[in-house]
C-alpha cells in the first residue's frame, strides 16, 4: 500500500521545478523506509533543474539526506525502526568486481545514477498514481523514502540530522576527496579552486590532513572568510587573479589543485597550478557532454596526474560514521557549513541561496 501524499520537491522535464504530492510504497525485500529529517541542497540537485544533466522523466530531488528508519522489508539486517540513518546517493550493489575489491565509490552495479531503485523500479507515484521517479534512487526533497539497504548508514542518535544530510554528500566528498582520492599528506600543499559546501569541505579534510599552506579560491568573499575559518592560509579571488601564475611565484607550484565547482574553463587551468609530479583532482561535476584540453607535453614531461572523484572515493559505511564520529569528537567544525535552514515549501528560494551563494548550505526540512 503506497503511503498517504505529503509534499515533493519535483523537476519535470516539461514543466520545470514544482511541488507535487507524492505516496511511496511499502518497502520490499532489502528495503528501507526513512522519515527524512532534513536535507541539503547541492549543487548537483541544482545540475538537473539547469539541464547540465537531462532527464527523460519527472524526478524527485535531493540526494543529501538523513533520517529515521520507520520500517524495513524482509533480510535487511544492518538497520532497525529508530535507526539514525544518513543516506548514500550512490548505493553500491556489493557484488560487482569494483565492489568485492572494496572500491564501493565505483560500483558498476549500483541502478542509483539511472534514478532507479536496484530492480529498476521506483517507490514514488503521484496524486494519479503517475511514477515519478527518485534523483540518485533517493529522492530525498519529501518525507517518506524506500531506499535499497546500502543506502542506509546508520550513525550515532545524538548527530543532529542537519549534519547528517551534509554527510550524505558534500562532506564525504570533500573530506574523501583529500583522504581518500588524492590521499595527501602532512605539509603538501594545496589549491581548492570553489568553495561551495563540497570544496569547504575539501579545505576542511586538508586541515585534518595537516596539509600546508591551503589556498581557497572563490568568487565570494563571504565563502573565503568561512574558509579561512576552515583552514585556508592564503585566499584569492577568483574573478581577479591568475590562480596558476600566483601557485607558481609564491609557492613554485602546489602538490594537489581541487577543482569544486564542475567549470570545464576552470578545470583546464588546475595542470599548471601543480608541482611536478602533482594532482589535480576533478571532484566537481561538468555537464554530461563537457570536454577540456591540457597541454599534454607538460603532464608528460612534469609527470603531473588527473585525478577523477566519485563521492571523494568513499566506502559509505565506512566513513560516513568515520566523519560522523570526528565531528562529535570536535574534531570536524560542520555546524559551520550549515547557512539557512527552510521548510520543504521554500524548496525555490533555496535553490537561489545555492545560484546565488548566499550563506552556506541550505537545508531543507520535510
Ligand atoms: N564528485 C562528486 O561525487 C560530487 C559530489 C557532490 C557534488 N559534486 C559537484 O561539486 C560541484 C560543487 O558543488 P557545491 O554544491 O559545492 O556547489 P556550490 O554551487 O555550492 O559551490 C560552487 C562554488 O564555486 C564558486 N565558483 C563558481 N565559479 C567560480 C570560478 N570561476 N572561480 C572560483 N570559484 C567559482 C561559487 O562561488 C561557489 O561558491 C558541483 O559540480 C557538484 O555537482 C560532486
Ligand atoms: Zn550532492
Ligand atoms: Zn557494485
Amino acid at each position: 500500500m503506497p503511503s498517504q501524499l505529503s509534499p515533493a520537491v519535483v523537476y519535470d522535464p516539461t514543466g520545470g521545478l514544482g511541488s507535487r504530492e507524492v505516496a511511496a510504497r511499502a518497502p520490499g525485500p532489502g528495503e528501507v523506509e526513512i522519515d527524512v529529517r532534513a536535507a541539503g541542497v547541492c549543487h548537483s540537485d541544482l545540475h538537473i533543474v539547469t539541464g547540465d544533466w537531462p532527464t527523460d522523466r519527472p524526478l524527485v530531488l535531493g540526494h543529501e539526506a538523513a533520517g529515521v528508519v520507520t520500517a524495513t522489508g524482509s533480510g535487511v539486517a544492518s538497520v532497525r525502526p529508530g535507526d539514525h540513518v544518513v543516506l548514500s546517493w550512490f548505493a553500491p550493489c556489493r557484488r560487482c568486481r569494483k565492489c568485492v575489491a572494496g572500491q564501493a565509490w565505483l560500483c558498476t552495479g549500483t541502478q542509483a545514477v539511472a534514478n532507479t531503485l536496484p530492480d529498476g523500479t521506483t517507490p514514488f507515484t503521484g496524486a494519479d498514481g503517475e511514477p515519478l521517479w527518485p534523483y540518485l534512487g533517493l529522492g530525498a526533497f519529501t518525507r517518506r523514502l524506500v531506499v535499497p539497504e546500502s543506502a542506509a548508514v546508520k550513525v550515532p542518535a545524538e548527530l543532529p540530522f542537519g549534519i547528517g544530510a551534509l554527510l550524505g554528500c558534500s562532506i564525504t566528498t570533500g573530506v574523501g576527496a583529500v583522504v581518500n582520492t588524492a590521499q595527501v599528506r602532512p605539509g603538501e600543499s594545496a589549491v581548492v579552486v570553489g568553495t561551495g559546501g563540497v570544496g569547504l569541505s575539501v579545505v576542511m579534510g586538508l586541515r585534518l590532513a595537516g596539509a600546508d599552506p591551503i589556498v581557497a579560491v572563490d568568487l565570494s568573499a563571504e565563502r573565503l572568510a568561512v574558509a579561512r575559518r576552515f583552514g585556508a592560509t592564503h585566499t584569492l579571488d577568483g574573478a581577479g587573479t591568475d590562480v596558476a601564475a600566483w601557485c607558481q611565484e609564491h609557492l613554485g607550484g602546489v602538490d594537489y589543485a581541487f577543482e569544486a565547482i564542475g567549470s570545464p574553463r576552470v578545470v583546464e587551468t588546475l595542470p599548471a597550478m601543480l608541482t611536478s609530479g602533482g594532482a589535480a583532482v576533478l571532484v566537481g561535476m561538468a555537464a554530461t557532454d563537457a570536454t577540456g584540453s591540457f597541454n599534454l607535453f607538460d603532464l608528460a614531461d612534469q609527470g603531473k596526474r588527473i585525478l577523477g572523484c566519485n563521492y571523494g572515493s568513499s566506502i559509505g559505511e565506512r566513513d560516513i560514521p568515520r566523519l560522523a564520529r570526528l565531528y562529535l569528537a570536535g574534531r570536524l567544525p560542520l555546524d559551520d557549513l550549515i547557512g539557512r535552514t527552510r521548510p520543504l515549501s521554500e524548496a525555490a528560494a533555496a535553490f537561489d541561496d545555492l545560484r546565488s551563494h548566499t550563506g552556506v548550505r541550505t537545508i531543507l526540512e520535510p
